[in-house]
């Protein structure tokens, strides 16, 4: 028996402690597999971190995220801390707050679609053969992080033509955060099929013509090898759902990969099969791409694969057991290819008695291990 592998988990808001408890059912069951132990430590983030402690990250967190081998993040937010009062706390802050402070600046969000799910798409199936991409989101920099602010009392802004308030954020990258994004995307590339499309908006912003620049200037540098294609993200919208094949990697920046990867999570049928990897220099962080759905949350009807698919992911860079998370990701497959399905992923043609829920859909990834 080894050391036990230390997990910190955050359960968060909505659906959030739902799939997580689904995580850890998969997790013991892998472990004792594998003779590994994990081991959780459980802390807040989010709102239920706002309503105990008045922030959305408690120093407590961020400690026990540092402490840990890995963090596995569920979802956080919801109607109850909703506000666009500047001077209140809200979820996301926590979110953004755990990314930056861990230097979690490469988000890995694969889109893998299961061919037991090609009905569930919205795209017709003739347009989904052949779709494997990784979207390379960078996560620490970029709109998210510039400053931002209000200003009161400026002339002219008033909705009267009087006075009024005006508000503004800031899309900054600097050369270092573009190689270094740029780099992951490029040895993700080598590892699958050598090609990688940048996503910018050189043709009006000025972070996207450094951002261009520096990707070629690495590209020419040290990854002459790899295909490389500029798209303007207008473009990469539309070619999603036009011809999701020709992607292989995309690299962008934290917005646009914000935008394109809820995008391009329905090629997979659902939002709830995306799962994400936030990887740094130090702790990684795992979490699906979806939200807290505080619309279904309690009612134990939401899809936790996305969180299993993390785990998955949380196995392949955080632990090395290539093995394990192969398991799990044909265990996934199985069921999904016997016709189970969770109420997202299902269509006209899902039977009655094919449609779980939350933790059914774990019990039946755990017997398929
Ligand atoms: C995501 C989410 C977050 C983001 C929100 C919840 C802050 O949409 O992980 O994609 O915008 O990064
Ligand atoms: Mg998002």
């Amino acid at each position: 028996m080894t050391n036990p592998r230390r997990i910190c988990l955050l359960p968060g808001d909505g659906i959030g402690p739902e799939i997580t408890v689904e995580a850890v059912k998969v997790l013991d069951a892998i472990g004792a597999l594998n003779d590994v132990t994990f081991s959780y430590d459980e802390a807040l983030l989010g709102g239920i971190a706002i309503d105990a402690t008045g922030s959305p990250l408690p120093d407590a967190t961020l400690d026990a995220a540092r402490a840990a081998d890995a963090v596995l993040l569920a979802a956080i937010g919801g109607p109850k801390w909703d506000t666009t009062d500047p001077d209140k706390p809200r979820p996301e802050q926590g979110l953004l707050g755990i990314r930056k402070a861990l230097g979690l600046f490469a988000n890995l969000r694969p889109v893998k679609l299961f061919p037991a799910l090609v009905g569930a798409s919205s795209l017709k199936p003739e347009h989904l053969e052949g779709v494997d991409m990784l979207i390379v989101r960078e996560l620490t920099g970029g709109i998210y992080f510039g400053e931002r602010g209000r200003e009161r009392d400026v002339p002219g802004a008033g909705a009267d033509g009087g006075s009024g308030m005006r508000a503004y954020d800031t899309e900054v990258y600097a050369e270092y955060e573009i190689e270094r994004i740029a780099r992951i995307a490029f040895d993700a590339a080598r590892t699958r099929r050598n090609k990688v499309h940048s996503v910018d908006k050189a043709n009006v912003l000025e972070s996207s013509r450094l951002w261009r620049e520096v990707v070629h200037r690495v590209h020419d540098a040290e990854y002459s090898d790899v295909e490389l294609v500029d798209q303007l993200v207008d473009n990469s919208a539309m070619q999603l759902v036009r011809w999701p094949a020709q992607f292989d990697v995309m690299v962008t920046g934290n917005i646009f990969g914000d935008i394109l990867s809820d995008e391009a999570s329905m090629l997979t049928g659902s939002l709830g099969m995306l799962a994400s990897a936030s990887l740094g220099d130090g702790t990684a962080l795992y979490e699906p791409s979806h939200g807290s759905a505080p619309d279904i949350a309690g009612q134990g009807v939401a899809n936790p694969l996305a969180m299993l698919l993390s785990v998955e992911l949380m196995l392949r860079h955080s632990f090395e057991m290539h093995g394990a998370a192969d398991t799990l990701s044909t265990a996934i497959e199985n069921v999904l290819a016997e016709g189970w399905r969770t109420r997202d992923i299902a269509d006209e043609g899902t039977p009655a008695d094919r449609l779980v829920g939350t933790s059914e859909m774990g019990d039946l990834v755990v017997t398929q291990l």
